[in-house]
């Protein structure tokens, strides 16, 4: 078979959905070389600041790492800004969404939610409220994501701190997105 029968998934056989599902578990095993890619565009991101978003994000990274984080940790402080290109809007539910099948539901919550939480540094120069992050205060993953804000986030914008390179991350980007997915739909 080189392609389904069907025009309308309706109308699709088992064998279709065979078919369909071997290619896809071939293309997931790429999954990592896109997400290296996806982070290498962030070299030509958000502009103005002191710092690339792709330089922000190997900060955010490496102080994670640095900080004895696990590499879930670390990978989630690599792409936790992933989105910027294609989701302006919704970042940091975009980033969420690429590592959910890889992470807890701690790790996932806490970059859902980083941008609500990033609000408390610059909102208040806006007309904005930065305590919007408030609404989870009786939440147990408030304070992790207070957290990762200030250790991983708000203080990843320094042009002359020492970040390891992508080729550092590579390897761990490798496997940790080759593991099985906890979730899927
Ligand atoms: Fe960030």
């Amino acid at each position: 078979m080189e392609q389904v029968s069907f025009i309308n998934m309706a109308d699709g056989t088992k064998e279709d959905y065979e078919f369909l599902e071997e290619l896809e578990k071939e293309f997931n095993k790429t999954l990592p070389d896109r997400l290296i890619e996806s982070l290498e565009k962030l070299e030509n991101s958000l502009s103005g600041y002191k710092v690339s978003r792709l330089e922000h994000s190997l900060q955010s990274a490496t102080r994670a790492y640095r900080n004895d984080e696990d590499e879930e940790m670390i990978m989630a402080a690599l792409l936790h800004d992933i989105g910027d290109d294609l989701a302006p809007y919704s970042h940091s539910e975009m980033a969420a969404a690429v590592l959910r099948p890889f992470v807890s539901e701690k790790t996932y919550w806490i970059i859902k939610h980083h941008g609500i939480f990033q609000m408390y540094y610059y909102a208040h120069h806006m007309g904005g409220d930065r305590n919007t992050r408030d609404m989870f205060k009786d939440h147990p993953y408030y304070q992790p994501s207070v957290d990762f804000c200030e250790r991983y986030d708000q203080n990843c914008f320094d042009p002359d701190y020492d970040s390891l390179p992508l080729e550092f991350f590579k390897p761990i980007i490798q496997k940790f997105f080759l593991q099985e997915p906890k979730f899927q739909h």
